[in-house]
C-alpha cells in the first residue's frame, strides 16, 4: 500500500492506472475508520482493481465551536485498517494544500442543503460538495463510495455531479449498525459509557416510526409522533431534528406515505452529536 500526500502525486497515481486500464474505486474519509467505512472499502474492492481512501478533516465542513480541532485522528490504525482490507493507496492532504492562501471557491447546491443536517450545521454541506469536488479532481477514479447513514449528504454530492457533470459514478452502501442498533460513526468514540448504553435508542425511535408505518399509519405526523415519543423515553437526548422526509428532494414528506420516505433524525447525547435514518419500508 502507498501513501501520498501532494495532490498531484495522487492524481497521477490514478491516471497510471487507468491508462493501464485498472477501474479505480474512490472512499472519501476524514479518518477514525470504523466497520462503516470498511464496508466501503469491500465494496470498492469488490468492483475495481485499485482502491484509493483520502483522509482529509475538512476544516470547511465544521462550524465555528464544533469538534474540528478535536476530531479523532488515530492515523497509525487507520493505516493499518487499509492495509489489512487492500486498499492501494492512501491519500492524506495537507490542509494548506487542499486549501490554497486565497481559497475563494465553494460548491453550494441549492435546496437540498437547505434542511435538516443543513438547518443546523451551517457551512457543513458548502464544506462537504467543497471538498468532494476538489477530492474528484485530484482523484479522477471511476466509482466514488459513500455511506446511507448520510443520506442527505449522498444526495447533495449526487446532486453536485449531475449537475457539473463530474465523470465518476456514486455508489451508495448500507448503514453498517453495531449488534444493538447503533449506527457506526467516528463520533460515538466520544460517547461516555453511560451515554453508549443509551445510544441506541435513536434507532429504535427509528424503527418504532417504521413501525406506525408497517400498522397502517400513512401521515407523517402520526410517524414521526410515534418516533419521537420514543425517543423521550431516553431523556439523556437532546433531539434536533426527527422528520420524514422525501428520499431524494428531503422536502418534508406528504400523506399518503408510500414508504419509499426517509425517517431522518439528529440529537445530541451530552456533548455528541448522533445522526440516523431509515427508509419506511425496508428496501
Ligand atoms: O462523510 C464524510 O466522512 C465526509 O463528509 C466526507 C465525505 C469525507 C467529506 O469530507
Amino acid at each position: 500500500m502507498e501513501t501520498v500526500s501532494r495532490p498531484e502525486d495522487a492524481r497521477y497515481w490514478v491516471l497510471a492506472c487507468q491508462d493501464r486500464k485498472e477501474r479505480v474505486g474512490l472512499v472519501p474519509t476524514m479518518g477514525a475508520l470504523h466497520e462503516g467505512h470498511l464496508s466501503l472499502v469491500r465494496a470498492a474492492r469488490n468492483d475495481c482493481e485499485r482502491v484509493v481512501v483520502s483522509i482529509f478533516v475538512n476544516p470547511a465542513q465544521f462550524s465555528p465551536g464544533e469538534d474540528l480541532e478535536t476530531y479523532p485522528r488515530p492515523r497509525q490504525r487507520d493505516l493499518e485498517l487499509c492495509e489489512r482490507e487492500g486498499v492501494d493507496l492512501v491519500f492524506e492532504p495537507l490542509r494548506g494544500d487542499m486549501y490554497l492562501p486565497g481559497h475563494s471557491t465553494y460548491v453550494h447546491v441549492e435546496g437540498l442543503s437547505a434542511g435538516l443536517e443543513g438547518a443546523h450545521r451551517p457551512n457543513f454541506f458548502r464544506g462537504v460538495a467543497t471538498v468532494v469536488l476538489k477530492l474528484f479532481h485530484i482523484l479522477p477514479a471511476d466509482v466514488a463510495y459513500f455511506g446511507r447513514k448520510d443520506a442527505q449528504q449522498l444526495a447533495v454530492v449526487r446532486r453536485m455531479v449531475q449537475d457539473l457533470f463530474v465523470p465518476i459514478e456514486i455508489k451508495a452502501c448500507p448503514t453498517v449498525r453495531e449488534p444493538d442498533g447503533l449506527a457506526m460513526s467516528s463520533r460515538n468514540a466520544y460517547l461516555s459509557p453511560e451515554e453508549r448504553a443509551a445510544a441506541p435508542a435513536l434507532y429504535q425511535a427509528l424503527m418504532a416510526g417504521r413501525r406506525a408505518f408497517l400498522s397502517g399509519a400513512r401521515d407523517p405526523a402520526a410517524v414521526t409522533e410515534a418516533a419521537r415519543r420514543r425517543l423521550a423515553e431516553e431523556e439523556r437526548f437532546l433531539l434536533q431534528y426527527l422528520e420524514c422526509v422525501d428520499a431524494e428532494t428531503f422536502q418534508p414528506a406528504v400523506a399518503p406515505l408510500s414508504g419509499r420516505e426517509l425517517l431522518a433524525t439528529a440529537a445530541f447525547l451530552g456533548s455528541t452529536r448522533l445522526i440516523d435514518n431509515i427508509q419506511l419500508q425496508e428496501g
